[in-house]
C-alpha cells in the first residue's frame, strides 16, 4: 500500500490522530466519482494551458497521466487500495506518482470544494439519464400489459372497498401518468444541475485567467455558476435528486401494495410470475410476493435519505462545510435503489397473468353501479341529493336481501322509488358504466384507446430523446 501524498500540512505541527484520519476519510465511498474527477481535472488542466499556468508540455503530461490513471483503475481493484483522504487526493497522489512534480500545478486555484461541486453534478446528470431510461423501459411495459388487457374491466376502488366499474388498462393508466410526472420531475433537475462550478476557487472565485465558459461548455454544462459561494455550497441539485426518486419510489411502493392486494388468494385477479416469488421453508403451499414486498420495502430507506440530506443542509453556515461530504452515501444508495427497483418492477410487470374469471365475478358484487342508478333518476328530473338517498334505500334493500343490485325484479326497484321505471335495467349494466365515462381523463372504452395511442406515442418520443442524449 502506497502511504498517501497529502494535499494540506504546512501549517501542521502534529501529526492526524488515526482514528480521525479514519472518521474524516471518504475515498471508501467517494471513489465511485473517480470518473468524473477525471474528466473534471483533464477540463481543468486544457483550461489552465489555456490560460498560460501550464505549458503545453506540462498540460500534455498531466493529461496522459490522467488518462492512464482511468484505464488502470478499471482494470486493476488493487490501484484503487489507497489510505488517500478522498478521490480528489487519490486522482493527485497517483497522478504524482505517474508524472512527477508536474501533478502539483493541476490544482493551481483549484480547490476541492468546486471539485467535489463538479463531481456530484456529472454523476448526477449521468444518474438521471439511466433512471429516465429505466422509467421508460416500465412504461412501456406498463403500456404493454394494458393492451394486452385492453378489454378487461376491474372494480375500481377508494378506501379499498368496490367503488366503480373502470377498465384495467385505464389502472395502468394512472401509473403511467405517474412515471411520466417523475420523468418530467428528472428533465426539470437536470437543468439545475447542469450548472457547472468549475473555476469558482474555495469561496471567492479565481485570480487565473481560466476561460470559464469554454470549460463548462466542454464538459457538458448549459450554464456556468453565477455565484462563487453558492457554488461550493450549493447541493439543491442533490437534495432535488433525492426527492423526485423518492417520489418515484412512492409510486412504486403503491403499485406493489396494489399488485400484492391483488395477488391474494382472497382477490386473485392477477398472479405473479414463480420467477419474481419465494416459497417458504415450512409451508409447502406458499407463493410469497417478495419482490412486490422488497419494492414496497426499499422505499423508506430512500426517503431517509431525502430527510438526511435536508437535515445536513439546514443548519449548515454559508460556503463549504465538512458535513456536506455526508451527502455521498446518500446519494449513491438512492439512484442505485431506485435504478434496481424499477428494473424489478418491470420484470414483474412483464410476467403477470390476469384471472380473468375471478375479476369477472367480481365485478358482479360490491354494487358497483350504484351512482349510474343515481344518474339514472337525475336524468329522470330527481336532485342528485335526492337521487342519492333513493340509490342508497335501494342499496340497503339489496343487501338485507343478499341481492346484487343487478338482480332486483322492476316490482322491487318500484317499491322503492317510482322513478325507478322498466328502463332502468339497461342502465344498470358495466358497458353502459363506463361508455357514460366519457369525458377525458375517464374510463370509456374509446377515450382509454385514445390514451394508449396517445402513451404509445409519448413513449416513442421520449426513446428518441434518450438516444440522442447518450
Ligand atoms: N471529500 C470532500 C467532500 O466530499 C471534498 C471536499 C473537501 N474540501 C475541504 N476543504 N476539505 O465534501
Amino acid at each position: 500500500m502506497v502511504t498517501s501524498l497529502k494535499l494540506w500540512g504546512g501549517r501542521f505541527k502534529k501529526e492526524i490522530d488515526p482514528e480521525f484520519a479514519r472518521f474524516n476519510a471518504s475515498f471508501r465511498v467517494d471513489q465511485r466519482l473517480l470518473r468524473e474527477d477525471i474528466e473534471g481535472s483533464l477540463a481543468y488542466a486544457e483550461a489552465l494551458a489555456a490560460a498560460k499556468v501550464l505549458t503545453p508540455a506540462e498540460a500534455e503530461r498531466i493529461r496522459a497521466g490522467l488518462l492512464r490513471i482511468r484505464e488502470r483503475s478499471l482494470k486493476d481493484p488493487a490501484f484503487l487500495e489507497s489510505n488517500a483522504e478522498d478521490v480528489h487526493s487519490f486522482v493527485e497522489e497517483r497522478l504524482f506518482q505517474s508524472i512527477g512534480r508536474a501533478a502539483f500545478k493541476l490544482h493551481t486555484g483549484r480547490s476541492r470544494n468546486e471539485q467535489v461541486s463538479l463531481d456530484m453534478r456529472l454523476f448526477c446528470r449521468r444518474a438521471i439519464l439511466t433512471a429516465q431510461e429505466a422509467l421508460i423501459n416500465l412504461a412501456e411495459v406498463l403500456i404493454e400489459l394494458a393492451r394486452k388487457h385492453e378489454s378487461v374491466v376491474i372494480p375500481g376502488y377508494t378506501h379499498l372497498q368496490k367503488a366503480q366499474p373502470i377498465l384495467f388498462p385505464h389502472y395502468l393508466l394512472a401509473y403511467y401518468e405517474m412515471f411520466k410526472r417523475d420523468f418530467d420531475r428528472l428533465t426539470d433537475c437536470a437543468r439545475r444541475v447542469n450548472v457547472s462550478p468549475l473555476g469558482c476557487g474555495a469561496i471567492a472565485g479565481t485570480s487565473y485567467p481560466i476561460d470559464r465558459r469554454r470549460m463548462a461548455h466542454g464538459l457538458g454544462f448549459s450554464h456556468v455558476a453565477l455565484n462563487s459561494l453558492d457554488a461550493v455550497s450549493d447541493r439543491d441539485f442533490v437534495a432535488e435528486l433525492i426527492f423526485a426518486a423518492s417520489l418515484t419510489m412512492v409510486h412504486l411502493s403503491r403499485l406493489a401494495e396494489d399488485l400484492i392486494i391483488y395477488s391474494t388468494s382472497e382477490f386473485a385477479y392477477i398472479i405473479l410470475s414463480d420467477a419474481v416469488s419465494t416459497g417458504s421453508s415450512l409451508m409447502p403451499q406458499k407463493k410469497n410476493p417478495d419482490s412486490l414486498e422488497l419494492i414496497r420495502g426499499k422505499c423508506p430507506r430512500v426517503l431517509g435519505h431525502l430527510l438526511a440530506i435536508l437535515t445536513l443542509l439546514k443548519g449548515l453556515p454559508t460556503s463549504y462545510n465538512k458535513d456536506m461530504q455526508e451527502d455521498k452515501e446518500a446519494l449513491f444508495n438512492t439512484v442505485d435503489t431506485v435504478q434496481d427497483t424499477l428494473t424489478i418492477m418491470t420484470i414483474v410487470l412483464r410476467h403477470i397473468d390476469l384471472n380473468l374469471e375471478r375479476i369477472a365475478e367480481s365485478l358482479k358484487g360490491g354494487y358497483l353501479l350504484a351512482t349510474d342508478l343515481a344518474d339514472y333518476l337525475v336524468k329522470k328530473g330527481l336532485e342528485f341529493r335526492k337521487a342519492h338517498e333513493v340509490v342508497g334505500q335501494v342499496v340497503l334493500y339489496a343487501v338485507e336481501k343478499n341481492k346484487r343490485l343487478e338482480d332486483l325484479t322492476h316490482d322491487e326497484l318500484r317499491s322503492v322509488s317510482n322513478l325507478l321505471g322498466a328502463d332502468v335495467l339497461q342502465v344498470l349494466t358495466i358497458e353502459a358504466s363506463l361508455a357514460a365515462r366519457h369525458l377525458v381523463g375517464g374510463t370509456s372504452r374509446k377515450r382509454v384507446k385514445a390514451m394508449l395511442k396517445r402513451a404509445e406515442k409519448e413513449i416513442a418520443g421520449f426513446k428518441r430523446l434518450a438516444i440522442k442524449k447518450s
